[in-house]
């Protein structure tokens, strides 16, 4: 490889089914930029070393995924919103250290930002449910927005207190079975969870108790469409799906690698949908 393209890669394991690649290769494409953007795939028994060599490899910065998050963020300097949400994807130098950031965060609002303009305005109340690493993102986020209370609903309901433990006194845990009968209280709910995913159970839940207003937002991209959507459509309902935030977490690194922020345009949404409507690579 030449020493002048600016190489970057997605660390996981697996890695295979992450989009990132073409994200990142269409945004190198349309720039004109000498960059490339590569799958690694890296066990937990390798990822420190790995992340310690990734200068050495070439490598100008990284994005992290499933399984690695919170191991990169402890080999690496995190900024205030990684150390907070416990968790980093985003790698990236500043000189010879490496720091790390969350930018699920900000993916998961640009998303509804663009999807549901407005949404946040006088919202005093939403449910999320889950409470794994894109919950306390999201949570992070809808924090910093000023939401006065978060129901937080996990099937472990351990997990649900400790992100009260996290963020404080605004989050209030609820138990899974619960959810149903505090619809009609929120004007946002949230799936964090893995249910809707191709292979998954949909989540057992009817949004008609929602107010009209409310908006519903799902991280699950696979399918596009999750049951959850699709009944928030049919209700009328706004809402903003898991590909859109995919998309816009991926602005932040990009513009920290290669120094040119780019844009989440409709053209690279149908790239990245038309990818997701390929049979999956095995
Ligand atoms: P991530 O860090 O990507 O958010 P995770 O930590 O594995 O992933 O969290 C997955 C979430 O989906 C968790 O909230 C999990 O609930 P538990 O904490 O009880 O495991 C939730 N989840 C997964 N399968 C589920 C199921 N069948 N029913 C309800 N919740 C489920």
């Amino acid at each position: 490889m030449s020493k002048d393209i600016r190489a970057v890669c997605i660390i996981g394991w697996p890695v295979e089914h992450s989009r990132s690649p073409l994200i990142h290769n269409f945004w190198i494409g349309q720039h004109a930029l000498a960059g490339e953007y590569r799958r690694e795939a890296v066990s937990p028994e390798e990822f420190a070393d790995f992340i310690k060599e990734l200068a050495q490899r070439g490598y100008v910065g990284a994005n992290v995924t499933i399984p690695h998050k919170e191991a990169a963020m402890a080999l690496s300097a995190p900024d205030d919103r990684a150390k907070a949400v416990g968790a980093a994807n985003t790698l990236w130098f500043e000189g010879d250290t490496l720091r790390s950031t969350n930018t699920d965060v900000e993916g998961f609002l640009a998303n509804l930002d663009q999807m549901a303009p407005g949404w946040d305005r006088g919202l005093d109340e939403a449910i999320v449910l889950g409470a794994g690493g894109a919950s306390r993102a999201i949570v992070y986020g809808l924090l910093s927005r000023g939401l006065k209370t978060i129901r937080l609903a996990n099937r472990t309901f351990s997990r649900a207190e400790a992100l009260r433990e996290r963020f404080g006194g605004r989050v209030k845990p609820v138990k899974w079975d619960e959810v149903g009968g505090l619809l009609a209280g929120a004007g946002l709910l949230v799936n964090t969870t893995l249910l809707g995913m191709n292979g998954k159970p949909a989540l057992d839940l009817r949004l008609e108790d929602l107010d009209k207003s409310a908006v519903v937002a799902d991280i699950v991209y696979a399918p596009l469409e999750t049951p959850l959507l699709k009944e928030a459509k049919e209700l009328g309902l706004r809402h903003a799906d898991g590909l859109g935030m995919l998309l816009h977490q991926a602005v932040r690194g990009f513009s920290l690698w290669f120094g040119v922020t780019p844009e989440v345009t409709p053209e690279l949404r149908s790239m990245v949908e038309a990818d997701l409507a390929k049979p999956k690579p095995e």
